[in-house]
């Protein structure tokens, strides 16, 4: 599958099966994760990769009820927790560089992204998970003050059809000529 196939057929996979993920495909997709451009090539991302069924159900409850990707919290055979290192993506000498301020989430998105692109032409499935409680899951997974967790993301092989997702905006939507 080539980058242009992976960038089409990736969607959000919220339902999975319990075929287990090798090793080798992990290392695999996270190779590729870290292939991310980053700030300076700080590479401010820390990964905690999740199997342990336990940590999943723990992390499961830091969603609320309504969140959709709740039960792949606990289908998913991988639930990687992308964290950033504070202070060092778009900062220099202590400070930041840009009125952007840490640019630790745009380095971690980058990450991800490749991660969810690599998983997609490996047959997985991965779902974003932004909406939960940060605190309790850098509590459950005893995260250092200085890092960040930032996104849950389930990973393995979806259970039944490949999903369809929500249609997308035709480009002239989004696109500016020249000026906004
Ligand atoms: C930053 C971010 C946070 C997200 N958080 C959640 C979430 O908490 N729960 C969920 O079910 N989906 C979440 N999503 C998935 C989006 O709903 C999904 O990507 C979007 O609807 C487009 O669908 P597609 O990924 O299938 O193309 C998130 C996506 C992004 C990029």
């Amino acid at each position: 599958m080539d980058v242009f196939e992976a960038m089409a057929r990736r969607r959000s996979v919220r339902k999975y099966s319990d075929k287990p993920v090798s090793d080798a495909d992990l290392d695999r997709i996270l190779t590729c994760g870290g292939q991310a451009p980053s700030w300076v090539n700080f590479q401010c991302w820390e990964i905690i990769v999740v199997r342990d069924v336990q940590t999943k159900e723990q992390l499961m409850e830091t969603l609320s009820k309504n969140n959709p990707a709740r039960q792949a919290m606990v289908a998913a055979p991988v639930v990687l927790v992308a964290c950033g290192r504070k202070g060092e993506s778009g900062y220099h000498k202590g400070q930041p560089t840009t009125v952007l301020g840490d640019w630790l989430m745009f380095d971690v998105a980058l990450f991800l992204h490749n991660v969810t692109l690599a998983a997609c032409a490996l047959g997985m499935g991965t779902v974003h998970v932004g909406s939960f409680e940060h605190a309790k899951a850098a509590e459950i997974l005893a995260v250092p003050q200085q890092v960040q967790v930032v996104e849950l993301m389930p990973l393995g092989y979806p259970e039944g059809d490949w999903p369809k997702g929500p249609k997308r905006k035709a480009i002239q939507d989004f696109l500016h000529w020249e000026k906004y």
